[in-house]
């Protein structure tokens, strides 16, 4: 417990949360705590008199939209990998990246049907690639390893938007160095939007009342250097910074003034390994609408919404009074953050009553896997090495190849054979969650996902059809989303064949 820097900061500086960590701490006096504070935190005693004093508050940065012109039916961004600086720890200047900006990325906004030319160029220093995590696209346009591109070229992928509406990401994907480019800055969210009922009936205006939220938690020294492999886990006297929308909300709570009744929020956990349950501070509900995959059958209110490494989520909240979101923080990794932060007051200013939701947002039709043909995938670990099916994957060469064929339809097991969490992600195709360690799955867990928590020694069996792309040089990848292991190895290929 006392290696917690975020937990101890949070639970000096608010009474809520001194409360709910005290509660996990049973026994433990309040100077403990304190104690453990003192060693560990990186303020010094002013700063940390001021931060218990008060919480401090900022206003909500929205992504920007990123602008598109469209000719000849095709609709072309502009996107360039770029390095800077940005405030990760409050006040501390750290070395960054972005696209076209120094941390972060523009949120891009596709549309089912439509074909998308992205001309992205790479003012790295380095070999990158830009992978749109969740989209069902070529795997010549997927932006894995074997799209990476080098410093001064542009890379211009181009496809049609065959997904429905939901909420993606894009970030880099090259061999080996994936965690450090991420961690710097480089992720944005894509959403995708259709024509469909469901979608006419929620909440759509970009930053009014369609809200994009990536969060992160990162660990840095206190230098600003932000740390991304497993020496730099083990450096020591790191903190675990905690961010909104690149803003450091450790001790300041982001302010969002709702126009609308209703507001769409779309969460990303862009951190390279902690997992991130939002909820509200009230002990209210969330109306989750989506998991990362598109719309649940029905709105489905629910306590918390939690995201492994990758993952992605909406919800709407209907208010006439303030709410307080809170990001509870648990470490996935060697060491990580954990703890509690109210990151985002959304305040209420609206007059108008929304309609009711729509009964019906999307129809789910279960896969019977009866007939589907079954595949064991093992994540496994030697000493430092990582792996999937028994091979370390940190090459091309080197890694596991999985050969399927065009309109195959598959259930694979997924066994965690480790002791460590783990984030299993599947490119191409969105799965359903057939066994989640041997239950079956209830709730939002009966939605579409492409990224799932497999617990230490636990398992998950999901189905999927391969439709649409077939590529006999070209493969998508699957692997752990908790990035330090994907470059250490936990990542296989998998070739989708021509039948
Ligand atoms: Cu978000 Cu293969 O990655
Ligand atoms: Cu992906
Ligand atoms: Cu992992």
């Amino acid at each position: 417990m006392t290696n917690n820097t975020g937990k101890t900061r949070k639970a000096k500086s608010k009474g809520l949360h001194r409360r709910q960590f005290l509660g996990g701490m049973a026994g433990v006096g309040l100077a403990a705590v304190g104690a453990a504070g003192a060693a560990f935190s990186l303020l010094t005693d002013a700063e940390r008199n001021t931060a218990g004093a008060a919480t401090n508050t900022a206003t909500l940065t929205v992504p920007d939209l990123l602008e598109a012109t469209t000719t000849d039916g095709t609709t072309t961004f502009t996107l360039a990998a770029q390095s800077g600086t940005s405030e990760v720890i409050s006040g501390v200047t750290s070395s960054t990246a972005g696209y076209n900006q120094s941390y972060l990325g523009p949120t891009m906004k596709w549309t089912k049907g439509d074909t998308v030319l992205l001309n992205i160029t790479n003012n790295l220093d380095d070999d990158t690639s830009v992978h749109f995590h969740g989209a069902h696209i070529p795997a010549e346009m997927d932006g894995g390893p074997q799209n990476a591109f080098a410093a001064g070229e542009t890379w211009s992928p181009t496809f049609e938007i065959l997904d429905e509406a939901k909420t993606l990401w894009y970030h880099p994907h090259a061999l080996g160095t994936t965690a450090e480019q991420v961690v710097h800055g480089m992720a944005g969210m894509i959403i995708v939007e259709d024509g469909s009922d469901a979608s006419a009936a929620l909440p759509s205006e970009y930053g009014v009342d369609d809200i994009p939220l990536v969060l992160q938690c990162l660990a840095s020294d206190t230098s600003g250097d932000i740390k991304y492999n497993l020496t730099g886990y083990l450096s020591g006297s790191l903190a675990y910074p905690v961010l909104c929308n690149g803003t450091n909300v450790d001790d300041t709570t982001l302010t969002f003034t709702a126009t609308k009744t209703r507001t769409r929020f779309r969460v990303l956990n862009a951190s390279p390994s902690d997992i991130i349950t939002v909820q509200r501070g009230d002990g209210g509900t969330l109306t989750q609408i989506a998991t990362e995959q598109g719309y649940l059958t029905s709105a489905t209110e629910v306590s918390s919404i939690r995201l492994v490494a990758g993952g992605r989520a909406e919800f709407v909240m209907d208010l006439s009074d303030a709410v307080t979101l809170q990001a509870v923080v648990t470490t996935g990794w060697v060491r990580g953050g954990s703890g509690t932060y109210d990151f985002l007051t959304v305040t209420p200013d609206a007059s108008d009553t929304p309609d009711d939701l729509p009964s019906t947002l999307n129809t789910i039709e279960r896969y019977d896997t009866s007939s589907f043909t079954a595949r064991e995938i093992t994540l496994d670990q030697d000493g430092l090495e990582m792996a999937i099916n028994g091979s370390v994957g940190t090459t091309m060469d080197s890694m596991a190849t999985i050969m399927t064929t065009l309109g195959s339809s598959e259930i694979w097991t997924i066994t965690n054979n480790t002791m460590l969490e783990h984030s299993f992600h599947l490119h191409d195709v969105p799965f359903q969650l057939i066994e989640i360690n041997g239950e079956e799955p209830t709730g939002v867990d009966l939605g579409w996902f492409d990224t799932y928590e497999v617990v230490g020694g636990g398992s998950i069996k999901i189905a999927m059809q391969f439709t649409d792309f077939a590529d006999d040089t070209y493969m998508y990848m699957l692997h752990c989303h908790l990035l330090q292991h994907e470059d250490e190895g936990m990542m296989a290929a998998l070739m989708v064949m021509e039948s």
